[in-house]
C-alpha cells in the first residue's frame, strides 16, 4: 500500500504567541493523530492559510500584529473549506458574541482541558467532512450535467457525419464494381488504394459507433448472463492480438452463478477493459482475468482484469472514466466512460487501482441473477 492510499492526517493550525502553548496543544493534537503547523502572528497564520491551507485552525483572541475574531474571516477566505475555534482567556457572553461575529464554530477558554479540546477539535473536523461531501456532490451533479449535454451533442453530429459516409461507402462499391469490369491486369493498382480507403471508412464507422454508445446507450432487456462464456468469448477474440504483441493472457475463473443483464453489453465492458490493458502492457507482459464471489451467500459477481503494465496513478484513477479523457495520441477516451455508463446501467460498479504486481486493476461487481428484483 501506498501513502497515497492512505487517508491523510487533519491539518491543524495553531495561532498563538505563546509559544510554550503553542507547544503544549501541538503535542496533545498530534497524539491525537492530528498534523500541526505552530505559528505566533496573524501574519504567519495567513501565509500557511493560503499556502497549503488548513482543516481546523485554533487562534488566539489577541495576537502580537491583531486581533483573532478580525483574523477568523480571513483565514476562512483564504482556507474556505476551513474551521476556526477561537481561544479566549475568559469564558464571557462577549467572547462567544465574538467568536459567532468571527464566523467561528467555536471557542475554547484558556487554559483547555485536554479532553474539552479534544472533543472541541472533532466537532469541528465534522463540519470539515460535511463541506468536503457537500462539495463532492456538487462535483458529481456538474459532471452528469456536463455528460448530459456532451452526449446530446455528440449524437447530433455522430448522425451527420454518418450519414455522407455512408453514401461515400456506397460509391466505394459502385467504384469497385467498375473496376473489376476493366481489363484485368490494370485493376491491382486501382483497387488497392480503394481498398485502403474502405478500411479508413470502416475505422471511421467505428469510431462514430463508440460515440453513439456512448452518447445513447441504448436500453436493454436484462436476461440471465453466464459470467465465464462471456470473458472466455472476449478473451479467445483478443487471443490473436494478444500473442502478436507478445502479452500472456491468464484466466482464473472460479465457479460464479450468472449475472443479470445484456451479454453483447456486457462483452464490450470486458473487451475494452481487455484491450486497455493489452495496449498499456509491455512485450512480455500479462492480462489477468479473474471471476469470483466473496463469499457464498455474496450478492455480487467479481470480475477483476488484472495486468502489469504501468499502472494508472492515483489522481487519475477517477478521471480515466470521463469521457474523452485518454492519455493515448490516437485514443478517443471513450472506452472507459461506456464501461461505465454499462455497467451503472446493470447496477454494478467498476474502479480502478492497482494489482499486485504494481500495474493496473479493474473491479468490476455486478449484481448476480437470482438476487433481489
Ligand atoms: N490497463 C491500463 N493501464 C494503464 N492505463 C490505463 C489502463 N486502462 C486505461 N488506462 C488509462 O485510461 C485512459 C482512458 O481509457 P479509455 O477511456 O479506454 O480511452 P482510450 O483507450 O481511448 O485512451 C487511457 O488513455 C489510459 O491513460
Ligand atoms: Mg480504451
Amino acid at each position: 500500500m501506498t501513502s497515497a492510499s492512505l487517508p491523510r492526517r487533519p491539518r491543524l493550525l495553531v495561532v498563538d504567541d505563546n509559544a510554550s502553548l503553542v507547544d503544549n496543544l501541538g503535542e496533545i493534537l498530534e497524539d491525537a493523530g492530528y498534523h500541526v503547523t505552530g505559528v505566533g502572528t496573524c501574519a504567519a497564520a495567513l501565509r500557511v492559510a493560503v499556502g497549503e491551507g488548513f482543516d481546523v485552525a485554533l487562534v488566539d483572541l489577541r495576537l502580537p500584529d491583531g486581533d483573532g475574531t478580525a483574523l477568523a474571516p480571513r483565514l476562512k477566505e483564504a482556507s474556505p473549506d476551513g474551521e476556526v475555534v477561537l481561544l479566549t482567556g475568559f469564558a464571557t457572553l462577549e467572547s462567544a458574541m465574538a467568536a459567532v461575529r468571527a464566523g467561528a464554530c467555536a471557542y475554547l477558554v484558556k487554559p483547555c482541558a485536554t479532553q474539552e479540546l479534544l472533543v472541541t477539535v472533532e466537532q469541528a473536523m465534522r463540519q470539515v467532512r460535511l463541506h468536503a461531501e457537500k462539495h463532492e456532490l456538487a462535483r458529481r451533479a456538474q459532471t452528469a450535467e456536463k455528460l448530459a449535454a456532451i452526449g446530446t451533442m455528440t449524437a447530433g453530429l455522430s448522425h451527420e457525419i454518418r450519414n455522407p459516409l455512408n453514401a461515400a461507402a456506397l460509391q466505394l462499391t459502385v467504384l469497385e464494381r467498375r473496376i473489376h469490369k476493366l481489363p484485368r491486369d490494370g485493376q491491382p493498382t486501382l483497387l488497392e488504394p480503394l481498398a485502403l480507403v474502405r478500411d479508413e471508412i470502416r475505422r471511421l464507422d467505428h469510431i462514430l459507433e463508440d460515440f453513439l454508445q456512448f452518447a445513447r446507450p441504448r436500453e436493454f432487456v436484462a436476461h440471465t448472463v453466464p459470467v465465464e462464456a462471456v470473458l472466455t468469448k472476449v478473451l479467445d477474440l483478443l487471443q490473436g492480438q494478444a500473442e502478436r504483441r507478445d502479452v500472456e493472457v491468464i484466466r482464473e475463473f472460479r465457479p460464479v452463478p450468472p449475472v443479470r443483464g445484456d451479454e453483447e453489453r456486457l462483452r464490450q465492458v470486458v473487451m475494452n477493459l481487455a484491450l486497455n490493458a493489452v495496449e498499456a502492457i509491455p512485450a512480455g507482459g500479462f492480462l489477468r482475468v479473474s471471476s469470483a464471489v466473496e463469499a457464498a451467500d455474496a450478492p455480487d459477481v467479481v470480475i477483476q482484469v488484472d495486468d502489469d503494465g504501468p499502472g494508472i496513478p492515483p489522481e487519475l484513477r477517477e478521471r480515466i472514466f470521463e469521457p474523452f479523457f485518454t492519455t493515448k495520441p490516437a485514443g478517443s477516451g471513450l472506452g472507459l466512460s461506456i464501461v461505465h455508463a454499462i455497467v451503472t446501467q446493470h447496477g454494478g460498479t467498476i474502479r480502478a487501482g492497482e494489482s499486485p504486481e504494481g500495474g493496473a486493476r479493474f473491479t468490476l461487481r455486478l449484481p448476480r441473477a437470482d438476487a433481489g428484483p
